[in-house]
């Protein structure tokens, strides 16, 4: 059984518990970050730490740890759990305390980190690319925040699984978002575009590294409102996300994307991904 890491301990996950009372299992209140490791090392730790810190603001709750805690914790995780490639989940929670919509005064926040092993992306999503469909945005107002609140992300995706997809890319006012866990990016003429921040997205750490991918490399890269309309009229559609990186979207909305294969803009940039990912466990 693997070794997670509660309140301070150390433990076999088969043996660490929660209170009902956390207000994590009652009210969702908390926050969450997934941190790819490669060869037993992270990927963009700083980046996800910063995202934390700002999450952890938009649902004020005082950061319980120190960045240098934080990374000591998810390092010993990992070396514990084997090294490796793996996927580290760590979340905090406003806490213990009786049912209140209000924050309950003083509340030590709870703090859970898991490292799994790295679920590989089948070689069909690279080759051939993968489907989705486009569904509309019913999230919340605030999807700057990775809170772990996750329910409406959950029925799209299900929505999407159903329907034969990957995941689903959601509209809002005839405009992509993102997608229900990932961001998300589209292809025209040569010039890569994807949705500017703001907080009906999710500010990806894998699409602050596509940005600074495709400015090292010279490809021109706008941060703008996509519609509906361009997306579906797009030469390539992109997802990302810390666990399926980068990955080339062939059919939408049961249609072919442009040629229906992976396009060339996609193959330049993955090619400059991986290339990174080996600089960082080298560096
Ligand atoms: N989700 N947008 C949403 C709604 C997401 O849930 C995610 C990632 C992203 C991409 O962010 P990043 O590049 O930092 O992983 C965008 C993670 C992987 C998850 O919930 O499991």
């Amino acid at each position: 059984m693997a070794t997670v890491y509660l309140n301070g301990e150390y433990t076999s996950a088969d043996h660490a518990k929660v209170s009902v009372f956390d207000r994590g299992f009652l009210f969702g209140d908390g926050v969450y970050e997934v941190i790819p490791v490669y060869e037993g090392r992270c990927f963009e730790l700083e980046g996800h730490l910063g995202r934390l810190q700002r999450s952890l603001e938009g649902v004020r709750i005082t950061n319980p740890q120190t960045n240098a805690e934080w990374s000591a914790i998810i390092q010993t995780l990992i070396d514990q759990n084997g090294g490796g490639d793996q996927s580290v989940y760590l979340q905090v929670t406003r806490g213990v305390a009786p049912r209140d919509h209000l924050f309950p005064a003083n509340t030590t926040p709870s703090v859970f980190v898991m490292s799994n092993p790295m679920q590989l992306i089948p070689d069909a999503f690279k080759l051939q690319g993968i489907k989705c469909i486009t569904l509309p945005d019913i999230r919340w107002q605030r999807c700057d925040i990775k809170a772990i609140t996750l329910l409406a992300n959950s029925l799209l995706k299900q929505q999407a699984h159903e329907q034969g997809a990957q995941e689903a890319l959601l509209i809002k006012d005839g405009h992509l978002t993102e997608g229900a866990a990932s961001n998300a990016y589209i292809v025209k003429n040569d010039v890569i575009y994807t949705p500017p921040k703001s907080s009906e997205l999710l500010p990806g750490i894998t699409r602050d590294v596509v940005l600074s991918l495709a400015k090292r490399a010279g490809i021109e890269l706008h941060q703008q409102l996509i519609t509906e309309a361009e997306l579906h009229d797009a030469d390539e559609i992109w997802i990302s996300s810390s666990t399926r990186e980068v990955l080339p979207v062939t059919v939408l909305d049961d249609h072919p994307v442009a040629s229906g294969q992976p396009g060339p803009v996609w193959q330049a940039l993955i090619a400059l991904y991986q290339q990174l990912k080996q600089e960082q466990n080298l560096g």
